[in-house]
């Protein structure tokens, strides 16, 4: 028996490290037919608003080479519904729930972490301050350090909550921004969001995507955020949540070695619904044939074989 419990805030400990990536696992319940969803380390929420939101007009999502670009602009059912309708379906199927956040402005991340402060069935937050397909609520916070630790600092202000907030690789130099986030009050960080790209039909002369641009994610971006994961490691001493490209066990492993707390799988579960409880298996099968009993002395382990 590998013990696979990690710490990713202080006091938010988890039965293993796979988690999976909002807006890639539905609310959650969606999953459940396809598998035990309380085997999880814990599921991230779909991004929720203050009040319902429709997203951006088609066409919302294109395949690329090994990935995917989406500009589906934060579509949500807003926070009153995921309280009253999904969370309690999730409390039942016995979910570590985690619910991830975003606003058009400071304001509404604090009135967000102020109304899931002490909410029954949530483990803990992940700011989203790195959308890229939405033009406020976002990436505009990410993309400056100042601006976001002002903002997590106005969330810390508002709930005792775990924090986690998700980083965006679209910017020149994402330690600087990890190191404000964590000074203002940031538990944990997760990285990476989309990578900012665009796909052109030949034929039509125009963008595939109605907004134009997407957000990259698949195993494409992998080796982007494998080394985002590795540089924040060596930089802040709170827990990073490696996220991007995470499809099979093998890449679960490197993100941990890599330093990552937790991992996080996303449009893996587009391909394979069931990818992230295999993962699961995956790692305790690696470790235990490797004789580690616990994951926490694989973690961070890169160069000591
Ligand atoms: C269709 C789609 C919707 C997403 N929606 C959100 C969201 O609401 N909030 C968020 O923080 N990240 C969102 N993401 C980003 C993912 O959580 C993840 O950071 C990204 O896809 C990289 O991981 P991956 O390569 O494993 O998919 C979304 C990604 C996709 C593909």
């Amino acid at each position: 028996m590998v013990d696979l419990k990690v710490e990713i805030a202080p006091g938010l400990l988890l039965k293993n490290p796979i988690l999976t990536a909002s807006g890639t696992f539905g609310y959650g319940r969606e999953y459940a037919p396809y598998f035990d969803i309380s085997k999880l380390g814990a599921i991230i929420s779909k991004g929720l608003s203050l009040k319902p939101k429709t997203g951006n007009p088609g066409v919302r999502i294109t395949e690329t080479a090994c990935g995917m670009l989406n500009a589906i602009g934060l579509e949500n059912i807003g926070v009153e519904c995921f309280l009253a309708d999904e969370l309690p379906i999730l409390r039942k199927l016995g979910a570590v729930v985690i619910v991830n956040i975003f606003g058009n402005n400071q304001d509404d991340y604090a009135a967000l972490a102020a109304k899931l402060d002490g909410v029954a069935g949530i483990a803990g937050l992940e700011i989203n301050i790195s959308c890229p397909n939405v033009k406020a609520g976002g990436i505009q916070f990410g993309t400056d350090p100042q601006s976001a630790a002002k903002l997590v600092a106005a969330v810390r202000q508002e709930t005792s909550l775990p924090l986690i907030t998700k980083l965006s690789p679209n910017v020149t130099d994402i330690v600087e921004i990890a190191k404000a986030v964590e000074e203002a009050g940031s538990n944990t960080l997760s990285l990476i969001n989309t990578l900012m790209g665009m796909a052109i039909d030949l034929e039509q002369k125009k963008p595939i995507l109605g907004n134009v641009t997407g957000g990259l994610s698949g195993p494409a971006i992998k080796p982007v955020a494998l080394r985002m994961v590795y540089q924040v490691v060596q930089a802040v001493s709170i827990p990073v949540i490696g996220i991007g490209g995470i499809v099979n066990t093998r890449d679960a492993l490197e993100f941990l070695l890599a330093g990552a707390t937790a991992i996080e799988v996303g449009t893996a579960s587009f391909i394979n619904p069931q990818s992230a409880s295999e993962m699961v298996d995956g790692v305790e099968n690696h470790l235990e044939e490797l004789g580690c009993d616990r994951v926490t002395d694989f973690i961070g382990s890169l160069g000591k074989v």
